[in-house]
């Protein structure tokens, strides 16, 4: 009878199927390199800098997607977008855009003498050492001379600085106040701290929760499938038996 033999049949190939398809994804998804986090990154670009344009220059500090800024503490923050780990080399990169404008129509110049503006930011770490890169654009006008003034830079190294500690997931990464020294990004984009200077009272913090996705490791989904396919096995050996088909068999269709 074509309906007793073909089920156990379907059963297994279904469950074999599932299984494979189990035992294939799971190390694969172990090995991918996003980690998914939640966290932030708080960057004070220059604190002097922020001063200088925001507070005594009378401009203002803008943000864009997802990125603030904290009139309190001078700061800008940061959502982390995501985190990647490539042979070794972490990459958290950033949301949004920090803005920064001052001192309007300064000596008869019209518009903002300051306009500088810094985005598509990610941080990344080999070690303990960390570097921020970006894109920035900087136009205005030069303190006394008014001379124009404009740069432009596409994944550019902003600063370094040194962490307290390793990453070693699924810790969680702490790093508060962390000195930053300027690299060519920063010496081209604000135009007064050539590259290797400690930008003073500006530390970052790094803030980062790694999120756990699976409590399973793939060496034990491998043993659930294993056993799945274990019981299915059984079941289809009974079937076979004649008994056992005989007993059952006034429960199915006709
Ligand atoms: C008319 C235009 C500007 C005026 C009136 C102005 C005014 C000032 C003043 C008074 C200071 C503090 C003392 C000094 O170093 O001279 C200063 C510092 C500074 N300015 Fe400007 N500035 C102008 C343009 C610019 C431009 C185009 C930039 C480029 C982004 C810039 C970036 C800075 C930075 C980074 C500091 C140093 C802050 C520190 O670390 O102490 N300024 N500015």
């Amino acid at each position: 009878m074509p309906a007793t033999t073909t089920r156990p049949g379907t059963a297994i190939a279904t469950a074999i199927a599932l299984c494979s398809a189990a035992l294939v994804t799971a190390p694969s998804a172990a090995a991918a390199p996003n980690h998914p986090v939640q966290g932030t990154f708080v960057w004070p670009i220059s604190k002097g800098f922020i001063n200088q344009a925001v507070i005594k220059g009378q401009g203002q500090a803008l943000t864009e997607g997802g990125a603030t800024y904290d009139p309190e503490t001078l700061k800008f923050t940061f959502p982390i977008a995501s985190a990647t780990n490539t042979d070794g080399t972490w990459t958290f990169a950033l949301d949004g855009a920090a803005h920064v404008q001052g001192y309007k129509n300064a000596g008869g110049s019209s518009g903002w003498a300051v306009d500088v503006k810094y985005w598509d930011l990610k941080v990344q770490v080999q070690g303990k050492e960390a570097t921020l890169y970006g894109d920035y654009k900087l136009s205005g006008v030069a303190n006394k001379t008014y001379e124009a003034v404009a740069a432009e830079g596409d994944d550019q190294p902003l600063v370094t600085f040194t962490l307290d500690k390793e990453i070693a997931p699924p810790r969680d990464i702490m790093e508060t106040n962390r000195e930053i020294t300027s690299a060519i990004g920063t010496e081209r984009s604000l135009k007064h701290y050539p590259k290797g200077t400690v930008l003073k009272d500006s530390g970052v913090d790094l803030n980062v929760q790694f999120e756990q996705t699976s409590r399973l490791s793939p060496s034990a989904i491998a043993g659930i499938v294993v056993a799945v396919l274990g019981v299915v096995g059984g079941l289809a050996f009974a079937w076979t038996r004649p008994e056992v088909q005989a007993r059952l068999a006034h429960f199915l269709p006709r």
